[in-house]
Protein backbone atom coordinates (compact mmCIF):
# COMPACT_ATOMS: atom_id res chain seq x y z
CA UNK A 1 0.00 0.00 0.00
CA UNK A 2 1.70 3.59 -0.96
CA UNK A 3 1.00 5.79 1.75
CA UNK A 4 -1.16 7.85 -0.13
CA UNK A 5 -3.76 4.97 -0.68
CA UNK A 6 -3.34 4.73 3.45
CA UNK A 7 -5.90 5.29 5.56
CA UNK A 8 -5.09 8.54 7.25
CA UNK A 9 -6.57 9.70 10.35
CA UNK A 10 -8.42 12.83 10.25
CA UNK A 11 -6.78 15.93 11.33
CA UNK A 12 -3.04 14.72 10.84
CA UNK A 13 -1.80 17.64 9.00
CA UNK A 14 -3.34 19.66 11.97
CA UNK A 15 -1.32 17.44 14.72
CA UNK A 16 2.06 17.82 12.68
CA UNK A 17 1.75 21.59 12.44
CA UNK A 18 1.09 21.86 15.95
CA UNK A 19 4.09 19.64 17.23
CA UNK A 20 6.68 20.54 14.38
CA UNK A 21 8.35 23.49 15.91
CA UNK A 22 7.65 22.12 19.89
CA UNK A 23 10.51 20.98 22.28
CA UNK A 24 10.29 17.20 23.05
CA UNK A 25 10.09 18.17 26.47
CA UNK A 26 6.97 20.34 25.51
CA UNK A 27 5.09 17.78 23.87
CA UNK A 28 2.95 17.03 26.70
CA UNK A 29 1.78 20.80 26.69
CA UNK A 30 0.86 20.70 23.31
CA UNK A 31 -1.39 17.41 23.94
CA UNK A 32 -3.27 19.44 27.03
CA UNK A 33 -3.66 22.59 25.00
CA UNK A 34 -5.08 20.36 21.97
CA UNK A 35 -7.77 18.62 24.77
CA UNK A 36 -7.96 22.44 26.04
CA UNK A 37 -9.18 23.63 23.40
CA UNK A 38 -11.75 20.73 22.05
CA UNK A 39 -9.78 19.41 19.58
CA UNK A 40 -9.63 15.90 20.62
CA UNK A 41 -11.62 15.05 17.40
CA UNK A 42 -8.51 14.85 15.46
CA UNK A 43 -7.46 11.84 17.03
CA UNK A 44 -10.40 10.36 18.90
CA UNK A 45 -12.29 7.03 17.77
CA UNK A 46 -15.73 7.04 19.52
CA UNK A 47 -15.38 3.78 20.75
CA UNK A 48 -13.49 1.32 22.65
CA UNK A 49 -10.89 -0.73 20.05
CA UNK A 50 -12.92 -3.55 18.72
CA UNK A 51 -10.04 -5.71 18.50
CA UNK A 52 -9.18 -5.09 22.47
CA UNK A 53 -12.86 -6.49 23.00
CA UNK A 54 -12.23 -9.42 20.96
CA UNK A 55 -9.51 -10.68 22.21
CA UNK A 56 -10.53 -10.06 25.48
CA UNK A 57 -13.37 -12.16 25.01
CA UNK A 58 -11.73 -14.48 22.99
CA UNK A 59 -8.80 -15.59 24.94
CA UNK A 60 -10.60 -15.30 28.29
CA UNK A 61 -8.02 -17.69 29.64
CA UNK A 62 -5.01 -15.80 28.79
CA UNK A 63 -6.50 -12.52 29.65
CA UNK A 64 -8.81 -13.50 33.17
CA UNK A 65 -10.12 -10.13 34.88
CA UNK A 66 -9.69 -12.28 38.33
CA UNK A 67 -6.78 -13.81 40.21
CA UNK A 68 -7.18 -17.37 41.82
CA UNK A 69 -8.61 -16.12 44.85
CA UNK A 70 -11.21 -13.86 43.06
CA UNK A 71 -9.66 -10.23 43.85
CA UNK A 72 -9.83 -8.17 40.16
CA UNK A 73 -6.84 -7.51 38.85
CA UNK A 74 -5.42 -4.13 37.57
CA UNK A 75 -5.09 -2.58 33.97
CA UNK A 76 -4.17 0.33 33.09
CA UNK A 77 -4.55 2.40 29.91
CA UNK A 78 -1.39 5.31 29.74
CA UNK A 79 -2.34 8.31 27.49
CA UNK A 80 -6.21 7.03 27.33
CA UNK A 81 -7.41 9.55 26.02
CA UNK A 82 -11.18 9.97 26.81
CA UNK A 83 -11.19 6.54 28.02
CA UNK A 84 -13.08 4.45 25.90
CA UNK A 85 -10.78 1.10 26.85
CA UNK A 86 -10.33 1.87 29.95
CA UNK A 87 -14.46 1.81 30.24
CA UNK A 88 -14.53 -1.37 28.37
CA UNK A 89 -12.08 -3.03 30.39
CA UNK A 90 -13.39 -2.35 34.00
CA UNK A 91 -17.22 -3.78 31.97
CA UNK A 92 -15.40 -7.03 31.57
CA UNK A 93 -14.12 -7.05 35.26
CA UNK A 94 -10.90 -5.05 35.34
CA UNK A 95 -10.30 -2.91 38.40
CA UNK A 96 -9.41 -0.45 34.90
CA UNK A 97 -6.99 2.93 35.76
CA UNK A 98 -6.60 5.67 32.96
CA UNK A 99 -3.55 7.98 32.95
CA UNK A 100 -3.53 11.26 31.03
CA UNK A 101 -1.24 14.33 31.24
CA UNK A 102 -4.16 16.34 30.52
CA UNK A 103 -6.44 17.44 33.15
CA UNK A 104 -9.35 18.29 30.53
CA UNK A 105 -8.88 14.56 29.54
CA UNK A 106 -9.37 13.13 32.76
CA UNK A 107 -12.42 15.52 33.71
CA UNK A 108 -14.03 13.99 30.56
CA UNK A 109 -13.04 10.73 30.74
CA UNK A 110 -14.51 11.01 34.02
CA UNK A 111 -18.05 12.08 32.78
CA UNK A 112 -17.83 9.48 29.91
CA UNK A 113 -17.12 6.71 32.23
CA UNK A 114 -19.97 7.52 34.41
CA UNK A 115 -22.59 7.51 31.68
CA UNK A 116 -20.96 3.92 30.39
CA UNK A 117 -20.83 2.44 33.10
CA UNK A 118 -24.68 2.76 34.20
CA UNK A 119 -25.83 2.17 30.21
CA UNK A 120 -22.84 0.42 28.33
CA UNK A 121 -22.99 0.89 24.35
CA UNK A 122 -23.16 -1.80 22.43
CA UNK A 123 -19.39 -1.70 21.22
CA UNK A 124 -18.16 -2.68 24.30
CA UNK A 125 -19.46 -5.87 23.48
CA UNK A 126 -18.33 -8.32 21.02
CA UNK A 127 -22.05 -9.58 20.57
CA UNK A 128 -22.80 -6.02 21.42
CA UNK A 129 -24.73 -7.24 23.99
CA UNK A 130 -23.99 -7.00 27.94
CA UNK A 131 -22.28 -9.81 29.02
CA UNK A 132 -22.79 -11.39 31.95
CA UNK A 133 -19.73 -10.78 35.21
CA UNK A 134 -19.38 -8.70 37.89
CA UNK A 135 -17.86 -4.91 36.87
CA UNK A 136 -14.68 -3.65 37.94
CA UNK A 137 -13.62 -0.01 38.43
CA UNK A 138 -12.92 3.12 36.13
CA UNK A 139 -10.84 5.29 37.64
CA UNK A 140 -8.71 8.07 35.77
CA UNK A 141 -5.18 9.51 36.65
CA UNK A 142 -3.25 12.80 35.84
CA UNK A 143 0.31 12.35 35.41
CA UNK A 144 2.71 11.72 33.36
CA UNK A 145 3.80 8.78 31.79
CA UNK A 146 6.79 9.92 32.42
CA UNK A 147 7.26 10.46 35.83
CA UNK A 148 6.79 7.94 38.54
CA UNK A 149 4.73 10.57 41.02
CA UNK A 150 1.26 9.16 39.79
CA UNK A 151 2.23 5.46 40.40
CA UNK A 152 2.56 5.97 43.84
CA UNK A 153 -0.38 7.88 44.48
CA UNK A 154 -3.17 5.72 47.21
CA UNK A 155 -5.95 5.99 44.22
CA UNK A 156 -3.99 2.86 42.80
CA UNK A 157 -3.17 1.33 46.00
CA UNK A 158 0.76 3.26 46.31
CA UNK A 159 3.09 1.45 44.34
CA UNK A 160 1.04 -1.07 42.76
CA UNK A 161 1.99 -2.50 39.65
CA UNK A 162 -0.13 -4.08 37.10
CA UNK A 163 -1.67 -6.95 35.42
CA UNK A 164 -2.31 -5.65 32.34
CA UNK A 165 -1.58 -2.42 30.44
CA UNK A 166 -2.88 -1.21 26.86
CA UNK A 167 -1.42 0.99 24.53
CA UNK A 168 -3.64 2.37 21.33
CA UNK A 169 -1.71 5.29 19.42
CA UNK A 170 -0.43 6.37 23.00
CA UNK A 171 3.45 5.31 21.16
CA UNK A 172 2.42 6.94 17.86
CA UNK A 173 1.66 10.19 19.82
CA UNK A 174 5.45 10.35 21.23
CA UNK A 175 8.20 11.65 19.90
CA UNK A 176 10.75 8.89 18.85
CA UNK A 177 13.43 10.04 21.01
CA UNK A 178 10.47 8.97 24.09
CA UNK A 179 10.29 5.48 22.87
CA UNK A 180 12.92 4.02 24.80
CA UNK A 181 11.22 5.60 28.32
CA UNK A 182 7.59 4.08 26.91
CA UNK A 183 9.26 0.78 26.92
CA UNK A 184 11.37 1.13 30.07
CA UNK A 185 7.62 2.84 31.79
CA UNK A 186 5.67 -0.16 30.35
CA UNK A 187 8.74 -2.35 32.25
CA UNK A 188 8.15 -0.67 35.60
CA UNK A 189 4.77 -0.41 36.22
CA UNK A 190 3.80 -4.05 34.64
CA UNK A 191 4.01 -6.85 37.05
CA UNK A 192 6.54 -10.35 36.13
CA UNK A 193 3.67 -12.19 33.30
CA UNK A 194 2.21 -9.91 33.33
CA UNK A 195 0.51 -8.45 30.30
CA UNK A 196 1.26 -5.67 27.68
CA UNK A 197 -1.17 -5.52 24.63
CA UNK A 198 -0.27 -3.30 21.97
CA UNK A 199 -2.74 -2.37 19.09
CA UNK A 200 -0.05 -1.34 16.62
CA UNK A 201 -0.76 1.21 14.84
CA UNK A 202 0.19 3.41 12.23
CA UNK A 203 2.14 0.08 10.82
CA UNK A 204 1.68 1.53 6.68
CA UNK A 205 3.13 4.56 7.40
CA UNK A 206 7.22 5.21 6.97
CA UNK A 207 8.77 5.34 10.11
CA UNK A 208 11.07 8.34 8.57
CA UNK A 209 8.27 10.80 8.32
CA UNK A 210 7.91 13.24 11.18
CA UNK A 211 4.63 12.74 13.50
CA UNK A 212 2.22 12.56 15.19
CA UNK A 213 0.97 9.77 14.47
CA UNK A 214 4.48 8.34 13.61
CA UNK A 215 4.53 5.48 11.61
CA UNK A 216 5.89 2.32 13.91
CA UNK A 217 6.25 -0.77 11.97
CA UNK A 218 9.31 -2.83 13.58
CA UNK A 219 9.06 -0.55 16.83
CA UNK A 220 7.64 -2.30 19.26
CA UNK A 221 9.10 -5.61 18.29
CA UNK A 222 12.55 -3.76 18.89
CA UNK A 223 11.74 -1.97 21.68
CA UNK A 224 9.93 -4.69 23.56
CA UNK A 225 11.67 -8.20 22.35
CA UNK A 226 15.15 -6.54 21.86
CA UNK A 227 15.60 -4.35 24.21
CA UNK A 228 16.39 -1.84 21.39
CA UNK A 229 15.68 1.87 21.45
CA UNK A 230 12.52 1.50 18.84
CA UNK A 231 13.95 3.86 16.47
CA UNK A 232 13.86 1.45 13.43
CA UNK A 233 13.01 1.98 10.12
CA UNK A 234 10.49 -0.38 9.34
CA UNK A 235 12.96 -2.72 8.13
CA UNK A 236 12.16 -5.90 9.49
CA UNK A 237 9.88 -7.59 7.06
CA UNK A 238 6.78 -7.70 5.10
CA UNK A 239 3.85 -7.67 7.05
CA UNK A 240 5.32 -6.94 10.60
CA UNK A 241 6.25 -10.62 10.60
CA UNK A 242 9.59 -10.03 12.29
CA UNK A 243 11.53 -13.34 12.87
CA UNK A 244 13.17 -14.08 16.88
CA UNK A 245 16.49 -13.46 16.84
CA UNK A 246 19.24 -14.13 19.36
CA UNK A 247 18.86 -10.37 20.31
CA UNK A 248 15.44 -11.22 21.24
CA UNK A 249 16.14 -12.37 25.26
CA UNK A 250 17.22 -8.67 26.04
CA UNK A 251 13.83 -6.77 26.22
CA UNK A 252 11.82 -6.98 29.36
CA UNK A 253 8.82 -8.74 27.38
CA UNK A 254 8.59 -11.80 25.31
CA UNK A 255 5.93 -11.50 22.62
CA UNK A 256 3.43 -14.35 23.25
CA UNK A 257 0.89 -13.71 20.54
CA UNK A 258 0.96 -11.63 17.09
CA UNK A 259 -2.07 -11.59 14.43
CA UNK A 260 -3.95 -9.09 12.41
CA UNK A 261 -7.06 -8.37 14.61
CA UNK A 262 -9.89 -9.48 12.45
CA UNK A 263 -11.85 -6.21 13.55
CA UNK A 264 -10.40 -2.87 14.01
CA UNK A 265 -11.14 0.72 13.92
CA UNK A 266 -11.07 2.09 10.33
CA UNK A 267 -7.95 3.92 10.19
CA UNK A 268 -6.01 0.77 10.43
CA UNK A 269 -8.37 -1.95 9.43
CA UNK A 270 -6.10 -4.58 7.20
CA UNK A 271 -3.06 -2.75 8.22
CA UNK A 272 -2.78 -2.92 12.35
CA UNK A 273 -1.34 -6.03 14.09
CA UNK A 274 -2.23 -6.85 17.84
CA UNK A 275 0.63 -8.21 20.09
CA UNK A 276 0.63 -9.67 23.41
CA UNK A 277 4.38 -9.14 25.53
CA UNK A 278 4.45 -10.92 28.60
CA UNK A 279 6.53 -9.32 31.00
CA UNK A 280 10.20 -11.19 32.19
C1 LIG B 1 -3.35 10.22 20.13
S1 LIG B 1 -4.04 10.41 21.72
C2 LIG B 1 -4.72 8.77 22.00
C3 LIG B 1 -5.75 8.75 23.11
C4 LIG B 1 -6.40 7.38 23.35
N1 LIG B 1 -5.44 6.32 23.54
C5 LIG B 1 -7.38 7.04 22.28
O1 LIG B 1 -7.24 5.95 21.67
O2 LIG B 1 -8.32 7.82 22.04
C6 LIG B 1 -2.64 10.43 22.79
C7 LIG B 1 -3.02 10.78 24.22
O3 LIG B 1 -1.87 10.70 25.06
C8 LIG B 1 -1.91 11.75 26.02
N2 LIG B 1 -0.52 12.00 26.44
C9 LIG B 1 0.48 12.53 25.69
N3 LIG B 1 1.63 12.53 26.39
C10 LIG B 1 1.36 11.98 27.61
C11 LIG B 1 2.16 11.68 28.75
N4 LIG B 1 3.47 11.98 28.79
N5 LIG B 1 1.57 11.09 29.82
C12 LIG B 1 0.24 10.78 29.79
N6 LIG B 1 -0.57 11.04 28.72
C13 LIG B 1 -0.02 11.62 27.65
C14 LIG B 1 -2.54 12.91 25.27
O4 LIG B 1 -3.12 13.88 26.10
C15 LIG B 1 -3.57 12.20 24.39
O5 LIG B 1 -4.84 12.13 24.99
Amino acid sequence: MSLQDAPQPSGTGRLLNIFKDRSVEDHGVGWSSLWDSGESDLWDRGKASPALVDIIEQESDLINPLNQNGSRKKAIVPGCGRGYDVVMLALHGFDAYGLEISETAVKEAEAYALAQIKSPSAYHFRSGEHRQGSRGSATFLKGDFFSSDWAFTEDIGGSTKFDLAYDYTFLCALHPERRKDWANSMARIVKPGGLLICLEFPLYKDPSLPGPPWGLKGVHWDLLSQGGDGVVWGNVGEDGKEEATEHCEKGAFRRILYAKPALSHEAGKGTDMLSVNQRK
